[in-house]
């Protein structure tokens, strides 16, 4: 038997685990027409390998502003930790600009166990922007958002419904790893916010997705739970004072992957919740 060439066990693995993830959300297959039963001996047939209702793969593409980035300095203790957020990334006029700022931050106390900044991978091309909670350990070891288990849990829950890893961007509510994965404090959270909004005005995403609890309720100002919010549109509203973004932002709450890694049995909410984008998507 001939050895599959590199590439040919990539996508293999990869329409493995995007079989996976559909059986998991309860997608049924559907069987073949009968004339696509019968194959030609001589003319190789182009197989679709789309699960039955998988969209085909979007392309909206979106410019992003680059520019160098800028020094940035904070003044001081925890109290004043959201106003120096606020004043740094104000000042950022581009993403690079303001991850920059990020790094340079030392008004979350997160930092001092972390090992890395985790700020964002991914690009905007189609228009989403996925927002979680924080950085774990693979994360904070590779100083990228989302690339742990839950991480390739979350491609594969997007590639489900066409979008590449490299179409959407990710990004977390904090930018350093809790110590023992923790679950983030208000201190935590306030510290990071104006990055936060700041990145969301700059990167001006078509649709935002909020990928557990912890962006769900800062996101959508709520203190309605994950099982309420999911699947439900909401509407991100910019922070007052930010003319960069006049209008509100349409904004999806889902299950977090790390929650359907624990309880598989909920994906198939979720597979409805990525419909329901897909579907904004098309919609344009
Ligand atoms: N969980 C998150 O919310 N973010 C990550 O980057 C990794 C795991």
């Amino acid at each position: 038997m001939t050895k599959p060439e590199p590439q040919d066990a990539a996508i293999n693995d990869a329409a493995r685990s995007l079989i996976e993830w559909w059986s998991d959300a309860g997608v049924e297959p559907v069987a073949p027409p009968p004339s696509a039963r019968v194959k030609s001996a001589s003319a190789p047939e182009r197989r679709d390998t789309r699960a039955p209702g998988a969209p085909e793969k979007l392309s909206a593409p979106r410019p992003q502003r680059v520019a160098a980035p800028s020094a940035s300095r904070t003044s001081g203790g925890e109290e004043d930790a959201p106003r120096d957020a606020r004043r740094l990334a104000a000042a950022a006029s581009t993403i690079a600009e303001l991850k920059t700022a990020v790094e340079g931050f030392e008004g979350c106390t997160l930092k001092a166990t972390a090992q890395n900044t985790v700020f964002a991978r991914g690009s905007m091309k189609s228009g989403v922007m996925i927002i979680g909670e924080a950085p774990g350990f693979d994360e904070d070891r590779q100083g990228l958002p989302f690339v742990g288990r839950s991480g390739q849990l979350l491609d594969r829950m997007f590639a489900s419904i066409g979008l590449d890893r490299e179409d959407i961007y990710v990004t977390n509510m904090l930018f350093w790893r809790p110590p023992k994965n923790r679950d983030p404090s208000q201190s935590d959270l306030a510290a990071c916010m104006a990055f936060v909004e700041r990145h969301i005005a700059l990167a001006q995403p078509r649709i935002l997705v909020l990928a557990g609890k912890t962006s769900a309720q800062a996101i959508l100002n709520s203190s309605e739970g994950i099982m309420r919010m999911r699947g439900k549109w909401g509407a991100y509203t910019p922070a007052a004072g930010d003319e960069s973004q006049a209008q509100t932002i349409p904004a999806l709450p889902i299950f977090h992957p790390a929650f359907l890694l624990r309880k598989p049995d909920f994906k198939r909410q979720t597979w409805r919740d990525l419909l329901s984008l897909r579907k904004r998507l098309e919609e344009g």
